[in-house]
């Protein structure tokens, strides 16, 4: 007998993606959001405020999240979504059907209980928070790449932390589970589950890494539901007083997926920082943040393409970010922390000597993949270039504090220390964008 369909297996519940307006899609008049359906087309709506709940089942159910106000009467409101039939590409062909709704109008900074299930079955009961929408809010964010389902140092302190509600937002810089794939998909369910403690609680914000790649990154775009229609391989969105752009690096090193995703990715790009730049937007919101997998720079002691001086993704990307003042870079990828100088072109670009972060004069990159995976931490090269600026072999995680339009906050914990912060800068400009590094 085929028992399992009478069962609904069940697991999830995940804040996937906080979908608001991204800038190069939208009408500057009008504030839009995209829903994703099942079949991965959009509809457009004029909501200011949503956020998407994904989670995975077994068998075929209604996909429904059920929810309220904190304090108000439990599961006042109902929201429906669809559910695509997602077909793992090993051996065994695995179904799941990945569900996905959309909650829209929800009162900025106001917190909400809600289940997510269906009448054959509901999750736990969870919380969030709508994200607030004033563009003086100082969003907090938790980064790190590089989180596998083994030894996954850092989960403890960032489930805790998360459900103190440290954390407005998480960004999870590529490299999942080691992998996804794996044990037929089996590694990616584990992987959903271990999350939850963090995911169902606040969004939680990704970008492909190279563990991502078996089977034309199929788990990834699948499991995850981020703005725009790209099945999360790149996206922009909006929070406080930043502009935050989402890519894969994985597009340099994977050409036999298809080149044109290369050509693709770099015009969104364009089109996209061009958008974020126009000077209205600007204003509002000046900080220009973008996270993506592997680093331009780093000085660890592998081979890995940031090692060397012709890297795969610098041409690519630098010229890109610099000319249009991207100003802070966030990668993973190498297992360790490591904040470099400003620097563009192998050079440093300090705005004074004594004070490097304020005024910079070219973009910030920080490399932060410590988090913890099987495949433990790396290790430095003894002699770095003068762009690095502080490195460590600790596992750990980077906080982030987008404080107003001038202050940024950065912090690196270690969980090997026990949560000691061992490294913090405050990025400070008075002027943002391309003319800022003269
Ligand atoms: C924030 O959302 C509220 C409620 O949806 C809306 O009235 C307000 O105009 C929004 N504020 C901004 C800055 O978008
Ligand atoms: C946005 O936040 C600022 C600073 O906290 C506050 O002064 C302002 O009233 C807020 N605006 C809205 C529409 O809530
Ligand atoms: C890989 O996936 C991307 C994104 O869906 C798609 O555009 C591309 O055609 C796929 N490549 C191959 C070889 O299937
Ligand atoms: C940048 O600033 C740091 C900190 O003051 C300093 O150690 C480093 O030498 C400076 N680099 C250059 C190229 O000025
Ligand atoms: C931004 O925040 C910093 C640090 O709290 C503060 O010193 C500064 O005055 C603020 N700037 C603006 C424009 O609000
Ligand atoms: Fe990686």
């Amino acid at each position: 007998c085929d028992c399992h369909d009478k069962t609904v297996l069940f697991f999830g519940c995940h804040l996937l993606a906080f979908i608001n307006a991204p800038v190069s899609e939208s009408n500057s008049s009008v504030r839009s959001i995209y829903i994703i359906s099942n079949d991965w087309e959009l509809f457009f709506t004029g909501e200011p405020c949503s956020m998407v709940v994904t989670w995975t089942t077994f068998s075929k159910t209604e996909s429904k999240v059920e929810y309220s106000l904190l304090g108000g009467r439990l599961f006042e409101m109902t929201a429906k979504g669809d559910a695509t039939l997602f077909v793992d590409s090993g051996k065994e062909k695995r179904r799941m059907y990945i569900h996905r709704v959309t909650l829209t109008g929800l009162k900025p900074a106001a917190a909400y209980a809600y289940h997510c299930g269906s009448d054959d079955g509901w999750s736990d009961v969870f919380s969030f928070t709508a994200l607030n929408n004033n563009t003086s809010f100082s969003p907090r964010f938790a980064l790190y790449g590089d989180l596998g389902n083994e030894n996954p140092q850092s989960l403890a302190r960032l489930q805790k932390e998360t459900q103190l509600g440290m954390y407005d937002v998480i960004l999870h810089i590529g490299d999942f589970a080691y992998d996804m794939h794996e044990d037929n998909a089996r590694i990616g369910d584990e992987f959903m589950r271990q999350i939850q403690s963090i995911a169902a609680y606040v969004p939680y914000m990704t970008c492909p890494g190279n563990h991502e790649s078996t089977y034309n990154f199929s788990n990834y775009r699948n499991r995850f539901s981020m703005p725009g229609q790209t099945e999360s391989l790149w996206y922009s969105w909006n929070l406080g007083s930043a502009h935050i752009i989402s890519l894969s690096t994985e597009v340099y090193f994977y050409l036999e997926f298809g080149q044109e995703l290369l050509f693709k990715q770099y015009n969104w790009l364009k089109k996209d920082l061009e958008e974020a730049n126009k000077p209205e937007n600007r204003a509002v919101r000046p900080w220009i943040i973008t996270m993506g997998h592997r680093p331009m720079y780093c000085s660890d002691d592998d081979q890995d393409d940031c090692t060397k001086f012709d890297s795969y993704v610098t041409p690519g990307l630098e010229d890109l970010f610099y000319n249009y003042g991207v100003d802070l870079e966030l990668w993973a990828h190498e297992h360790t922390y490591e904040r470099l100088w400003p620097v563009y072109g192998d050079m440093v670009y300090n705005g004074s000597k004594e004070q490097p972060y304020v005024n910079p004069k070219a973009p910030i990159h920080i490399i932060t993949g410590s988090a913890g995976c099987r495949e433990k931490t790396d290790r430095f090269n003894p002699n770095p270039k003068e762009w690095s600026a502080f490195r460590s072999t600790d596992y750990g995680y980077t906080r982030m504090q987008v404080v107003n339009t001038t202050h940024v906050y950065l912090e690196q914990v270690s969980d090997d220390q026990y949560g000691k912060v061992i490294d913090s800068i405050w990025v400070v400009k008075e002027k943002h964008g391309f003319s800022a590094w003269f």
